[in-house]
């Protein structure tokens, strides 16, 4: 537990460079479900300093000329920093994606939201460009990219990790260039929520939760916003960036993780994947003064009417967290604060902020 002793426990705690390295930001011509603006907001209202964007927008971020026009647009709209994801789905995606500066290359293997998945026999092209790659798989996907992954010694994120066979999976198989994450729905929900991969059960929760900060790197909210009425019809994913912080925290109130844990995969993990990719982000001496203040002095109900995002709403409705954020800061300013983002908050690319002196 953080608690020093059987006095004092501390209600407010200053957490280092939260970054949310899942986010679907939207916008282009889904503006109904999300905008670069409204996600970006909701992520400092949720303490996130930095995201990292997925590309399975309409049109999806698959060709030099949509990668530009997302990278003006978050350069223009995005409240917190980013980075850009780059979606690759047949052979011309493929083609573009070795000339682009992306983060990761986002590889859906299974159907979700959009339909990008991958056209078949191309996922060893992929590696072989040995960018950085990002899957969305399941166990038999997550298999083959992990045996690419060693093959051309390309660095490969796993996404939602979510079954206890995909973590002894991973668990067998991981090296220093293989990360995978975990998302606080597949962590704290069971039942039958519309989401990608399905929530699992007890035992699939249980070994995640065993997982966290060693076999699984780092928990990213996999924030996949739509509105009210396309949820009603069943539109999978979970409008999750502002509860992240306010989840992982509670759980480390609560003694549910360790701090050590908590650190790992809420800190180090993240900065050590950014700066595998030459980002420098973190908090410390000489660094960048990103971090948010969250106070644990009383406990509240989830309330999605609150939400920043458009999404406004949550399976995490109703339940209580002993979180609340109350500032964030970005390069030593403050972009959050009580409720609000101030007019300071203006997001830039991780990777131009990382190049500056
Ligand atoms: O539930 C999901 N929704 N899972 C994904 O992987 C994608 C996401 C989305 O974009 O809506
Ligand atoms: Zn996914
Ligand atoms: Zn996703």
């Amino acid at each position: 537990a953080y608690t020093d002793g059987a006095h004092a426990s501390p209600t407010r705690l200053i957490i280092p460079s939260p970054v949310d390295l899942h986010v679907h930001l939207r916008d282009f011509e889904q503006r109904q479900k999300e905008t670069v603006a409204s996600g970006t907001r909701a992520a400092l209202a949720g303490g996130i300093c930095a995201v990292a964007d997925m590309p399975n927008t309409v049109p999806p971020v698959a060709d030099r000329e949509t990668y530009e026009r997302r990278l003006e647009l978050m350069s223009h709209d995005a409240a917190c920093d980013f980075v850009l994801n780059f979606c690759v789905d047949d052979k011309y995606s493929l083609s573009q994606a070795a000339s682009v500066d992306l983060f990761f290359i986002k590889v859906f293997l299974g159907e979700t939201t959009g339909s990008y998945v991958l056209e078949k026999g191309l996922l060893e092209n992929v590696f072989m460009l040995r960018k950085p790659v990002a899957i969305h798989a399941d166990l038999k996907g997550m298999r083959e990219a992990i045996k690419y992954s060693k093959r051309y010694e390309t660095p490969l994120h796993i996404c939602h990790v979510s079954r206890r066979e995909e973590v002894e999976l991973i668990a067998r198989h991981k090296d220093e260039r293989i990360t995978c994450e975990a998302t606080p729905h597949h962590l704290f929900l069971s039942g039958d929520h519309a989401v990608k991969p399905p929530l699992g059960n007890a035992n699939d929760r249980d070994a995640l939760w065993a997982a966290l900060g060693t076999t699984i790197d780092i928990v990213a909210s996999d924030h996949a916003p739509h509105t009210l009425e396309e949820k009603e019809h069943g539109a999978f994913g979970i409008s999750g960036v502002e509860t992240l912080l306010p989840l992982m925290v509670t759980a480390l109130v609560r003694g549910e993780i360790s701090f050590k844990h908590f650190y790992a995969v809420m800190h180090e993990n993240p900065k050590r994947i950014l700066r595998s990719h030459g980002i420098e982000y973190g908090f410390g001496v000489g660094g960048r003064a990103d971090f948010s203040i969250v106070d644990t002095s009383e406990s509240y109900a989830i309330d999605p009417a609150l939400f920043h995002s458009k999404a406004k709403h949550s399976p995490f409705s109703g339940m209580e967290v002993e979180a609340r954020v109350v500032e964030t800061w970005v390069r030593g300013k403050r972009f959050f604060s009580n409720g609000a983002c101030t007019n300071e908050a203006r997001g830039a690319p991780l990777s131009a902020f990382s190049k500056e002196p």
